[in-house]
């Protein structure tokens, strides 16, 4: 669960960034501390932070950019992360897109008037270090503090006058960024001009509406199950033809000829990822041998004997997508190679199968992940399965791994789900070539990919794009 929290000044971020952290169980990133942090230890990048704040300056986006990556590149943020003062403006938006997308971005909204009266009222004691408000929780004897007597002080960036500069930039920066989450389907509203307790709750309470907000009708599903078995057909067919020789731009075009045939549209051609700056160019993903996924179907491509070949397919289907992938081995497959493909359909057949109202989203990753243990094989962690619908990827995700974290989601009637097990004969890391797309293993191992599109259903489950073999 990534969580980013958006808001002025005295909105109430980090009190609100405390409570979800310790509800989520996941650590929480304030990226002034972390700038301060940075500055102490006297990194390379904290001398370069604070030659900059010395001036008075802002720290520029590049440079803040590069000690957040640093710094989420650790462990224990691996499940999740709840981030309060990052990102502050769109160019920062953009590049963090490129390698971390939010689950949630949850703007605390007070009004300007609101964020001076609660800023301008702290008071804090420089001696004993305790606060105060003037409003909120005034000091006994007015301007004294309580425990030493010492004189209150105004901290610097409490003034009115900085704190009214800070809500310009706040307008003008900050504030882009609603747009920029919303289209990306993860932006949730709070009213922050509430006691702690409501704003919370209302958090809560919205981020469990918001997964329910991709749960289909009954209709819906129908539908999906209409375009799935469709695309599972065009998908059979491309299997039949993907033979040493064929070129990898004729089962392209192919997909997009027999697709049409049957009344659907490519899903993936021209997609735009947050992960690349340019539009996927294939409506069919080949990814041979090493490449995980997102494997170029172009001319030149051929495929050869000896290749493990995985074709990754979704189609559009009156209004609604539908995602699946296989893989297969063209020839006599080694026995480790036999038993990569078989692991990997093993353990999506066994996810699948726990996949029922009462059961929550963690059972179906931590199937996997408990399927594929006893054998030596990677899982890749950084791309995951995903909710699908109304776009080829929604919330939630779907990680092949056990996320604990994503047990408060149960899974429920209507909600459809891409589960996508991706394992290596190696080592688990990936790295994303050249063109911008293809995603491989970084130690060359040989790599296998199964998916499904499935739905949540009263019963249980139902299988949107049957399994071909
Ligand atoms: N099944 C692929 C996935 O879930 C779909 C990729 S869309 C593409 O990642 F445009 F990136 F190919
Ligand atoms: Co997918």
């Amino acid at each position: 669960m990534n969580i980013i929290l958006i808001g002025t000044q005295g909105c109430g971020k980090g009190t609100q960034a405390i409570k979800l952290s310790e509800y989520f169980n996941i650590p929480t990133i304030t990226m002034g501390e972390v700038l301060r942090e940075e500055i102490e230890k006297g990194t390379a990048l904290g001398k370069l932070a604070a030659s900059y704040m010395n001036k008075g300056m802002l720290v520029p986006d590049d440079l803040v950019g590069s000690i957040i990556r640093k710094k989420l590149q650790r462990d224990e943020y691996g499940l999740g992360v709840i981030l309060d003062g990052y990102p502050r403006n769109i160019v920062q938006a953009e590049e963090f897109d490129t390698y971390f997308q939010p689950d949630y971005a949850i703007l605390l909204e007070i009004s300007d008037e609101e964020a001076i009266k609660r800023v301008t009222g702290r008071r804090v004691c420089l001696k004993c270090g305790e606060n105060f408000h003037t409003l909120y929780r005034p000091s006994k004897e007015p301007g004294r503090c309580d425990r030493c007597g010492t004189k209150l002080k105004v901290r610097e960036d409490s003034t009115p006058e900085v704190v009214k500069t800070r809500l310009e930039v706040y307008h003008l920066q900050t504030e882009p960024l609603i747009g920029f989450y919303e289209k990306k389907g993860v932006f949730i509203r709070i009213d922050g001009e509430r006691s702690i307790s409501e704003v919370y709750e209302d958090i809560i309470s919205k981020i469990k509406e918001h997964e329910l907000r991709h749960q289909k009708t009954k209709q819906e599903v129908e539908i999906m199950a209409q375009g799935g078995a469709r695309l599972a057909k065009v998908l059979a067919r491309l299997r039949g033809i993907a033979k040493p020789g064929a070129e990898t731009a004729e089962l392209e075009r192919r997909a997009q000829e027999w697709l049409k045939e049957l009344g659907a549209e490519p899903a993936f051609l021209n997609y735009r990822a947050g992960r690349s700056g340019s539009p996927y160019p294939c409506s069919v993903c080949v990814s041979l041998n090493q490449e995980i996924v997102h494997g170029l179907s172009v001319p030149s491509r051929v495929l050869k004997s000896g290749d493990l070949v995985s074709l990754d397919f979704g189609a559009k289907y009156k209004g609604l997508y539908t995602d699946m992938a296989i893989t297969f081995y063209l020839g006599r497959a080694p026995k480790e190679v036999k038993r990569l493909i078989k692991i990997t359909y093993d353990s999506l057949r066994r996810a699948i199968r726990v996949v029922r109202p009462g059961n929550n989203l963690s059972d179906i990753g931590k199937t996997i992940e408990s399927c594929v243990a006893k054998h030596k094989l990677g899982i890749v962690r950084d791309l995951v399965g995903h909710g699908v619908g109304y776009a080829v990827h929604e919330p939630p995700r779907v990680p092949n791994y056990d996320d604990p974290t994503l047990a408060k989601i149960p899974l429920e009637p209507g909600m459809c789900l891409a589960i996508e097990p991706m394992l290596t004969l190696g080592d688990f890391k990936i790295k994303t070539l050249e063109d911008g797309w293809t995603v491989v293993t970084k130690d060359g191992s040989l790599s296998a990919h199964a998916e499904v599109t499935v739905a949540v259903t009263e019963k249980g489950h139902r299988i949107l794009t049957p399994f071909i073999d």
